[in-house]
Formats: structure tokens, C-alpha cells, sequence
């Protein structure tokens, strides 16, 4: 299939919003800017169409889907029940980076909310993504629009990488703003819990719920036979194709672990300024005070490590506070949890 390409941000945008709207309407598949990293959007309460999206992907069909809303009254005809706290998130973090996990109606295909009986909503803040719902007129569901298991495209030239051919149309909005996917919160638990972290740090989300458990995938490689509250977790994450090492500990010591361990195909991933002390080739991911910088690089260093050919990479470990929660939480599973301490 030959994909269309549509540029935001010439005469023409009123025109393919309303081209796009009618490839989702009638049953196509689309990558669409949104504000964390690019979606793989179709029609998320027609099943044929959802299925497309897995087969595209190669992603597993027990993982379920985000849909994706323009107006909060939405929420209503997706969720069985809308909660207090809902409304109070939406009202604070809405439209943005966070997706709310309800009880979810019948009217939600069983393979957006893979066989649970709930369903994931989001309303994101990127007007691109909010115009092309409207004109489809019809919530979206949209996982990340990379091939299951890579880095989330953050580009539109990442999502034709992965998926030229396979998919109807790409929408290029520019570069996602985030960086990282949403921070994904389940309010069918009590207290409430976050499942994925992301921009919204869990002290953001205490400070309009009050109380608020992490799970334990957040950062702890779950058991075997555990049956995990966010399916996603499971998967081996965001890697590129190099093998991705976390080296914890001070730059002195990372250079010289590095140092001990250089052979051909290493690389380091390191913060800003550090390079020019790298004894291997070396990327940049955002000053070492900013997990804001570092979210919004991650997955385009993680793919670029890929272009330049390497086969290890070693990264410095960031902060796990704040939105550095989240930059630590994709890192972990780009390494599949090796950590090594230095
Ligand atoms: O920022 C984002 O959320 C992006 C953009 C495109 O909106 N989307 C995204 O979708 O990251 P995806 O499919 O890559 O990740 C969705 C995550 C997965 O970890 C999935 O398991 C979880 O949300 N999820 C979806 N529905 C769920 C449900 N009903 N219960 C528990 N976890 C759910
Ligand atoms: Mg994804």
C-alpha cells in the first residue's frame, strides 16, 4: 500500500484534516502528532479496523489499546462510570499527558480493551490530534506508532521508518513536545495507581487524588507468573536494536567501567557535556539536571544508536524523581533491568 503523507502547516491543513477524517471514518489506519509521541490511530469502536492496528504493529493481542478523545463529555459513552476523581484529573491534567483507566460500556470493542473490562481514555493536548478526531468523528484508538517492541516514534519520519506501506496516511505535525508516552493511571483500584509513569509525576497526581499506589512494574521486572495490571509491562520495551546497558554511578566511574569494556560496536549514551570525556563514540541526551530535556530526546537517541550501528550501548542513569520517573522507567526496559552500579 502506498502511504499518504500530509504535512501540517500550509494553506492546505483544513483540507487534509478533512481527507484524514475520512480514512479513519472509513476504516483506515493513520499516524498522528500528539503531544507525547506519535499514535497508530484508527475508528476504536470498529473492530475490523482496530484489528489492523495489531497486524500493522506486530503488537500482541492481549495489550490493549488507548482511545483517544476530543471533548470530555466523551468519556461518557466509553466509561460505565465516571468517578469524582476522573473528573477532578481531567479537569487539572486534561486535554495533556494522561491516560484514565474506567469500567468501560459495551459499546468498546473487546480487542481495544483486550478481553479487560476496561477501558484507557486520554484526550490529548496537540490540536493536530484533537482536529483529527473531531473530523472523524469517532473516538481513536491509538497505541504508539512504532513496530511493537521499538523505541515510540517521536518524529513522522520515525513512523514512516517504521510503517511505510503498511499503514494509510501519516500526519506530520512536527516533533512531539513530551517526549515519552502518557503517564497511564487506573482509578478501578482503590487507591488509585499508576501503571506507567510519564510528564504527570506521581506528586502532581497526589496532589489532586490524595493518596495514589505505584505498581510494582514501575520498576521491578515483574515475575513470570504474574498477571501484570497493565499487560504493556510485560513486553520487552522501547529497545533498539543494540544491547542497552544502565551503568549507575559517577561520571569518573562510568568512563572508566567504559573504558575497561571498549571494543568495537560500544557506544555510551550520556548526558550533556560529557562527551568530549567518552572514551567510545557517543550521543547526548539532555543536561543532566533535566529529565524535561532527557524525556524529549530518549527515544530518538535510543533510535539514532541504531543508525550508527552499534551493538552496546551504555547509558548514564538518570534521576528517578519527578518526570525522571518515567525517563528511568523506559531506560529499564530498553536495558531489559541490567543494571550495573560503578
Ligand atoms: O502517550 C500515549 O499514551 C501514546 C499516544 C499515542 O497517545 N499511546 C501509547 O499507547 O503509548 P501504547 O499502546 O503504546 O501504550 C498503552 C499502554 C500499554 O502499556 C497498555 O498495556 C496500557 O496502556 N493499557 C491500555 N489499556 C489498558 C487497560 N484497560 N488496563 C490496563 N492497561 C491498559
Ligand atoms: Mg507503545
Amino acid at each position: 500500500m502506498q502511504t499518504k503523507f500530509f504535512k501540517i502547516g500550509s494553506n492546505n491543513d483544513d483540507e487534509n484534516i478533512r481527507c484524514v477524517g475520512e480514512i479513519l471514518k472509513s476504516g483506515g489506519l493513520v499516524g498522528i502528532p500528539t503531544e507525547t509521541v506519535y499514535g497508530l490511530a484508527a475508528n476504536a469502536l470498529d473492530e475490523n479496523a482496530v484489528a489492523k492496528i495489531f497486524r500493522a504493529k506486530g503488537r500482541p493481542q492481549d495489550n490493549p489499546l488507548i482511545v483517544h478523545i476530543a471533548d470530555f463529555e466523551d468519556i461518557y459513552k466509553l466509561a460505565k462510570d465516571v468517578p469524582s476523581d476522573a473528573v477532578l484529573l481531567a479537569n487539572k491534567f486534561w486535554p495533556g499527558p494522561l491516560t484514565i483507566i474506567l469500567k468501560s460500556r459495551d459499546i468498546v470493542p473487546k480487542s481495544v480493551s483486550a478481553g479487560l473490562d476496561t477501558v484507557a481514555i486520554r484526550m490529548p493536548s496537540h490540536p493536530v490530534a484533537r482536529q483529527i478526531i473531531r473530523s472523524a468523528g469517532v473516538p481513536l484508538a491509538a497505541p504508539s506508532a512504532n513496530i511493537s517492541g521499538m523505541p515510540s516514534p517521536t518524529t513522522a519520519q520515525h513512523v514512516m521508518d517504521d510503517l511505510n506501506g503498511k499503514i494509510d496516511a501519516v500526519v506530520d505535525g512536527g516533533e512531539c513536545s513530551v517526549g515519552l508516552e502518557s503517564t497511564v493511571i487506573t482509578l478501578c483500584k482503590s487507591p488509585p495507581k499508576l501503571l506507567r509513569p510519564g510528564k504527570i509525576t506521581p506528586q502532581e497526581l497526589i496532589s489532586v487524588l490524595g493518596e495514589l499506589d505505584v505498581d510494582s512494574s514501575v520498576l521491578d521486572k515483574l515475575p513470570d507468573n504474574i498477571t501484570p495490571s497493565s499487560p504493556g509491562m510485560k513486553y520487552k520495551h522501547y529497545s533498539p536494536k543494540a544491547n542497552v546497558i544502565i551503568i549507575r554511578g559517577e561520571l569518573e566511574n562510568f568512563i572508566k567501567y567504559v573504558n575497561d569494556n571498549k571494543k568495537s560496536g560500544v557506544m555510551a549514551l550520556c548526558f550533556d557535556g560529557e562527551q568530549k570525556d567518552m572514551p567510545v563514540a557517543s550521543l547526548c541526551f539532555g543536561q543532566k539536571s533535566s529529565a524535561t530535556q532527557q524525556a524529549h530526546n530518549l527515544f530518538n537517541a535510543l533510535r539514532e544508536i541504531d543508525s550508527l550501528g552499534a551493538n552496546t550501548v551504555y547509558v548514564r542513569c538518570p534521576k528517578s524523581d519527578g518526570i525522571g520517573l518515567a525517563v528511568f522507567n523506559r531506560l529499564l526496559r530498553a536495558a531489559e533491568f541490567e543494571v550495573i552500579d560503578v
